[in-house]
């Protein structure tokens, strides 16, 4: 029996220094790191994975130089605006994790516009992490759990997570050759399968996802049992 993928997720590592082989600004890098999202989102419709969330924005991430900060941010923002029509036309459902509350307003708007506008579509969850860090998410949904007067256990928890419509998480991948999750779906991924790649983010490609992929199909997941 093969597994089967439901969620994949990415950390997408190493877009300055991709940058920084080809003497290139960091900013580059990012630019280049864009394109690939747009590879992987469909690669996974085309292989029927109905939910993808990537590491775009960590909570950590506000430490970087102002200009870096504001570059990302509206790489976002362009991203969000221009590939409206794409979302449309293969039907996938935008959804924004972390905490956006501290994004521009008009950040916020372009975000809750596409959430709104592609809220029925079904062919893939396309989760975007966005000044996400995982402990607060946890928290945030434990807060929403008890506001709620519900029991606190991990089906309510789970249940309360701004990722909840993707479900648990079965391949996470980190690109740029890190061996860490910094803090990314950390309750989600608590029996993923690990793939981790030096490749830097901009150079991942949809025959090395695919290779992924083909190994964590055959892998032996026993989710603690034998
Ligand atoms: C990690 O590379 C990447 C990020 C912090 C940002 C991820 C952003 C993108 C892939 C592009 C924008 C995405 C969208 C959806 C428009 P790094 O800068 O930490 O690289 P380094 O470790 O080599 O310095």
């Amino acid at each position: 029996m093969m597994n089967e993928l439901h969620h994949l997720a990415i950390i997408m590592d190493g877009n300055g220094r991709w940058a920084k082989t080809k003497s290139l600004a960091r900013i580059k890098g990012h630019e280049a790191g864009a394109k690939v999202v747009e590879t992987v989102s469909e690669f996974c419709i085309k292989n029927g994975i109905a939910n993808l969330t990537l590491y775009a924005f960590s909570t950590e991430n506000w430490k970087r130089p102002e200009s870096e900060v504001n570059f990302l941010l509206n790489l976002l923002k362009k991203f969000i605006i221009k590939k409206r029509e794409i979302f449309i036309k293969n039907e996938i459902k935008f959804k924004a994790i972390g905490d956006i509350s501290v994004f521009s307003q008009d950040l916020q708007s372009e975000i809750s516009a596409l959430q709104n506008l592609t809220a029925t579509y079904k062919k893939l969850n396309f989760n975007l992490a966005l000044n996400y860090g995982s402990r607060d998410e946890i928290i945030r949904a434990a807060k929403k759990v008890i506001q709620k007067g519900d029991e606190l256990n991990e089906q309510n928890l789970s249940a309360n997570l701004d990722s909840a419509d993707s479900g648990d998480v079965d391949l996470l991948i980190r690109t740029g050759g890190e061996i860490r999750l910094s803090n990314f779906m950390l309750w989600q991924a608590s029996y993923a399968e690990l793939a981790f790649t030096n490749t830097f983010w901009p150079d991942f490609s949809e025959d090395e996802l695919a290779e992924i992929v083909e190994n964590f199909k055959i892998k032996n997941r026993r989710f603690g049992g034998l």
